[in-house]
């Protein structure tokens, strides 16, 4: 792994993945992309990880995708480099995905952190999809992700505009989870990501691909998609274990069984 750290063991259940190219803002060029999505794949296999986490550094989150490695190329080269389907593959992960995003999040970085499941930000991060002043168009969920994020009218003039907006403003729009001061944004990410990784790691899955298909359904198949999902987590052991526990007054030991 060239451009991307990864730590399996940050803390107990959780995972962390650091984008590694400061010099360049953690430009998403194709191979950190590859790299990202081998160890998602891999965080997905691992047994003791229940959570990851994405970072990058202070300064930039991501700065988008690398427009010195795309500038040249014309749109065929562009149908079959076909570099989007690295991120339909990351967005198949099924264990949660928090994004700790501190400075940049632009274009490809402001999509990746939208493909995660949740933000955690620090004061400084900033959000926006410039492409358009560059004479593109978001082409990794821009246009869908951020409009059902925060609406339609905020959408079209942050892409149509490539205007950046802050962290509060983001927060206040319903883009992200939460804003804290820049030496806390990785700490309050592994805080959210231990509470979740307390839970049953059966019963996260499914919620997780339950709430994900609000995304891509309509609300009827939605609602029965769901129900057979709430229906399967009473295979698991731990819908035992969690509703005993609380029968019995005491904390529940998820054993992801
Ligand atoms: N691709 C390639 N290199 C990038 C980059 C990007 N997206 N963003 C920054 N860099 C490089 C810069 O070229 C520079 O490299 P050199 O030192 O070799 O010149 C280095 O990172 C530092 O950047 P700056 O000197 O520009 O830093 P700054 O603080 O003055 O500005 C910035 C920061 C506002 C983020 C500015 O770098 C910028 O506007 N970056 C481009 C943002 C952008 O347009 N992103 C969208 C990309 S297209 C896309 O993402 C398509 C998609 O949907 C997938």
């Amino acid at each position: 792994m060239e451009f991307i750290k990864l730590n399996k063991a940050y803390a107990e259940h959780v995972a962390l993945i650091e984008l590694n190219r400061p010099k360049e803002l953690n430009a998403l060029n194709l191979q950190l992309m590859g790299e990202l999505r081998d160890a998602l794949q891999e965080l997905d296999k691992t047994d003791e990880v229940r959570v990851i986490i994405v970072t990058g550094n202070e300064r930039a989150f991501a700065a988008g995708a690398d427009i010195k490695q795309m500038a040249d190329n014309n749109a065929i080269d562009m149908l079959m480099i076909d570099q989007f389907s690295t991120w339909d593959q990351i967005r198949k992960t099924k264990k949660p995905v928090i994004a700790a995003v501190s400075g940049f999040a632009l274009g490809g970085g402001c999509e990746l952190a939208m493909t995660c499941d949740m933000i955690i930000a620090s004061e400084t991060a900033k959000f926006g999809q410039p492409e358009i002043k560059i004479g593109v168009t978001p082409g990794a969920g821009g246009t869908q992700r951020l409009t059902k994020a925060i609406g339609k009218a905020r959408a079209m003039e942050m892409v149509l505009t490539g205007k950046f907006i802050s962290a509060e403003e983001a927060l206040s729009f319903g883009l992200i989870n939460k804003v804290v001061p820049v030496e806390m944004y990785l700490q309050e990410a592994l805080k959210l990501a231990l509470e979740i990784a307390s839970m049953s790691p059966v019963a996260v899955q499914l919620a997780k691909e339950s709430v994900n298909r609000s995304f891509e359904t309509h609300l009827d198949e939605g609602l029965h998609f769901e129900r057979k999902n709430f229906y399967l987590t009473f295979a698991s052991e731990d819908q035992t274990e969690g509703m005993n526990a609380f029968v019995e007054k005491r904390k529940a030991n998820y054993k992801g069984k």
